[in-house]
């Protein structure tokens, strides 16, 4: 990109380093991607509740919210979830450098989306867990009701219905919440990222 006088001053700021010694831990980006409806928001949230009560700093980045917000000017196309995600990739990576322990769930439907989001934060820090509740739970639950107007045509580009969701080929994770009682995910959770959040 073209120097446009955009002079950045992170050298001369404090460190992620000096944020994460004075919160007294490692940040990561674990990042819940799958199907509408498939439980990414649920984990999420008591994923951060139990690692808050171990007294671990978390900062949950969700989609409706975020498209209520920063993002609301963005729809469903594939070139508006690619700008959905790179914003969130680009406010998430703020959050990881602050020391905190950064948990986002959004659809990110393609592993071009997610490859962005892991480049953009950085894929060391980057923990990839797929919510694979197969399509036909996610619709009986149809928690929102946007299933049956997708079916009936009322929502065009929804996911899994008219628009298409590619499943992650290597994720670090992969939980069914059809068949995993929501404690169990936690706690399969809390085994692959306590070691990396906790300072030895
Ligand atoms: S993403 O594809 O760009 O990653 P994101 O996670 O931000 O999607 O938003 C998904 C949420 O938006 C869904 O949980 C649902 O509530 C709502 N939504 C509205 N329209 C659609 C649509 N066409 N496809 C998928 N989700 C939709």
């Amino acid at each position: 990109m073209e120097n446009n006088n955009i002079y950045p001053i992170f050298d001369r700021m404090m460190t992620r380093a000096d944020k994460e010694n004075l919160l007294g831990q490692h940040s990561v980006m674990v990042w819940f991607t799958g199907l509408s409806g498939s439980g990414k928001s649920t984990v999420a949230i008591a994923l951060e509740r139990e690692l808050h009560q171990r007294g671990i700093l978390c900062r949950i980045l969700d989609g409706d919210n975020i498209r209520s917000g920063i993002n609301n000017n963005l729809g469903f196309s594939e070139a508006d979830r690619v700008e959905n995600i790179r914003r969130i990739a680009e406010v998430a990576k703020l959050f990881v450098d602050t020391g905190i322990v950064t948990i986002a769930a959004f659809i990110s439907p393609s592993n071009d989306i997610r490859e962005m989001a892991a480049d953009i934060i950085g894929k060391d820090d980057f923990v990839e867990v797929y919510v694979s509740t197969p399509i036909e739970e996610c619709e009986r639950r149809d928690v929102k009701g946007l299933y049956a107007k997708a079916r009936r045509g009322e929502i065009k580009n929804f996911t899994g219905i008219s628009a298409s969701f590619e499943a992650p080929e290597h994720p670090s994770l992969t939980l069914d919440t059809s068949v995993l009682s929501l404690e169990d995910s936690v706690h399969r959770l809390l085994e692959l990222i306590l070691p990396r959040i906790q300072k030895k």
